[in-house]
Parts: structure tokens; C-alpha cells; sequence
């Protein structure tokens, strides 16, 4: 791992590879370690460059409120110190692809391309909004042990549930490694998050799209509609997967991304 000091944390990262740099930007609660086989994959060809966002891994704690915009501005600096002066492919899970429309509405200069995975550009509804409050007074009250195990029932495609128990454990394992503090700072920064479609319009870098069939956080029927709205666009729907393809379906997920990446090859 590397760290990188920025002006409001220190940010750790796992970098691997020579070439073209790659960020893939973790969802949340989890760290960088849910791109384990993008890393081993892609390392052979490119820079790998997975960081653990403030708060998660190995990087700095949250201690206060923030907003993504911060945790986007914190992966410029990172990118300067780490690929500097170099366009970046950035690959966004969720939370990560919140970020990501942040990195691509700010710094468009310096996004290659964009893949955007099970992920939305809306803001939350008033509901989800009032959803997330009630779980951060849950977990100040009782702890993250319900609001964890909630969201882990959610994640994975019930075909992951039943035939994958080890992309199971590790899931619940990295997600039970976030503070509670963690949690509810993160949690109140998704729901204050702006609402990025005004920005989809204005897309240039070629864009990645990418939906799971079994997906009840980021419907796929959601996800296609997005994609309309961004000129260099391509929508994938991959059968059978939830909410993290990357870890229930790495072959495919790995083998989709190639091909993308080989398309669109500068
Ligand atoms: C994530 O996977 O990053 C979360 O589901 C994002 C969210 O709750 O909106």
C-alpha cells in the first residue's frame, strides 16, 4: 500500500502495474479490497490505482461531516501525486460511481474514459433521504450490527447468497472493519449528495454503463434510462448479478471491461 497525504486526510492505496492508470473507486462500506480480482486482472496491463476512501481501509478515520465533492477532490490529489500529469480511466461502484460523476463534472480534463457500475445520477428521494437518517440513529443507539446485516441481504444477487458463501464472508468481513463513525458520516454524505443528471448531457470520455439483473439498490431499468442520457455511452445488463458484480462475477465482469477498455483505446 502507498499513502498519500491530502489537505484533509491520508489516503491509502493499493497500486499495482505499469501503464495507463486505472482508479477504481470502492462502494460503500467496503474498502479497496472488493476490487481484488480487477487488480490482479488489469495489473498486467495498466496502473492499478485502488484506494480505501477516508473512513474505509486503511485510510485516515472520518471524524466529521464531509461531502463526496471533498472525497473527490482528495482523489485529485492522489492522482498527482501517484499518475501525474495522466488522463485516468475511473471505474465507480455506487457510492463510487456518486464520486465519480463529481471527478468527471470537475476535472473532465483529466478522465480518460468512465465506467460507471450499479450505480445512479439522481439524489435521493425525501424516502431513501429519511431512510438513511433513521439508520444513522439506529447505529449511534444500537450499534451497526442490524443496518450491516440489512445491507449485506441487499448487495449480493440471491444466486451469490446460495452458491457463493465465501464471496459472502468476505463481504460481511470488509464491511465489518467500517467504524460506526464511519458509517453515519458516509451515510449523511450520500444522502446530501447533489443530483448529477444535469451533468450526464455534458459526457464526452467514453462511457461504461454497467447494471446487475438482480441489482434492488440500482435497478438495471434505471441504469439503461442513464445511459441514455450520455452521448458516448454503452449499457451492459449482466444476468444474475447484484449489486457488486465485480465480486460475484469477476470473469465476466473482468472480460466486459476489456473489451470496453480495448475499444476505446486511445
Ligand atoms: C453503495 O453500494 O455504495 C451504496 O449502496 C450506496 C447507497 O447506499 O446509495
Amino acid at each position: 500500500m502507498r499513502f498519500v497525504q491530502t489537505s484533509s486526510s491520508r489516503i491509502a492505496v493499493d497500486v499495482t502495474g505499469e501503464g495507463e492508470p486505472l482508479l477504481f473507486i470502492h462502494g460503500f462500506p467496503l474498502d479497496h479490497r472488493m476490487w481484488q480480482a480487477q487488480t490482479v486482472h488489469f495489473s498486467r496491463k495498466y496502473q492499478v490505482l485502488a484506494p480505501d476512501l477516508p473512513g474505509y481501509g486503511l485510510s485516515s478515520p472520518l471524524e466529521g461531516p464531509y461531502t463526496l465533492h471533498d472525497t473527490a477532490a482528495g482523489l485529485i490529489e492522489v492522482l498527482e501525486k501517484l499518475a501525474p500529469g495522466k488522463r485516468v480511466t475511473v471505474f465507480g461502484l455506487s457510492m463510487g460511481g456518486y464520486i465519480a460523476w463529481q471527478l468527471v463534472h470537475r476535472w473532465p480534463e483529466r478522465i480518460a474514459r468512465l465506467v460507471i457500475c450499479h450505480s445512479r445520477s439522481a439524489a435521493d428521494t425525501p424516502e431513501t433521504a429519511r431512510g438513511r437518517r433513521i439508520a444513522i440513529e439506529g447505529i449511534r443507539q444500537s450499534g451497526p450490527a442490524a443496518f450491516l446485516a440489512a445491507m449485506l441481504g441487499r448487495l449480493l444477487a440471491p444466486q451469490t447468497q446460495a452458491a457463493q458463501p465465501a464471496v459472502v464472508s468476505a463481504v460481511q468481513g470488509w464491511m465489518q472493519q467500517a467504524s460506526p463513525e464511519s458509517l453515519t458520516w458516509t451515510l449523511d454524505a450520500i444522502a446530501g449528495r447533489p443530483d448529477s443528471t444535469p451533468w450526464l448531457a455534458a459526457i464526452q470520455c467514453p462511457t461504461l454503463i454497467l447494471a446487475g439483473s438482480e441489482d434492488p439498490i440500482t435497478p438495471a431499468a434505471e441504469m439503461r434510462e442513464l445511459a441514455g442520457q450520455i452521448r458516448s455511452s454503452r449499457f451492459v445488463e449482466l444476468p444474475d448479478a447484484g449489486h457488486l458484480s465485480p465480486c460475484e462475477c469477476p470473469a465476466r465482469f473482468n472480460s466486459l471491461l476489456e473489451d470496453f477498455l480495448s475499444a476505446t483505446s486511445p
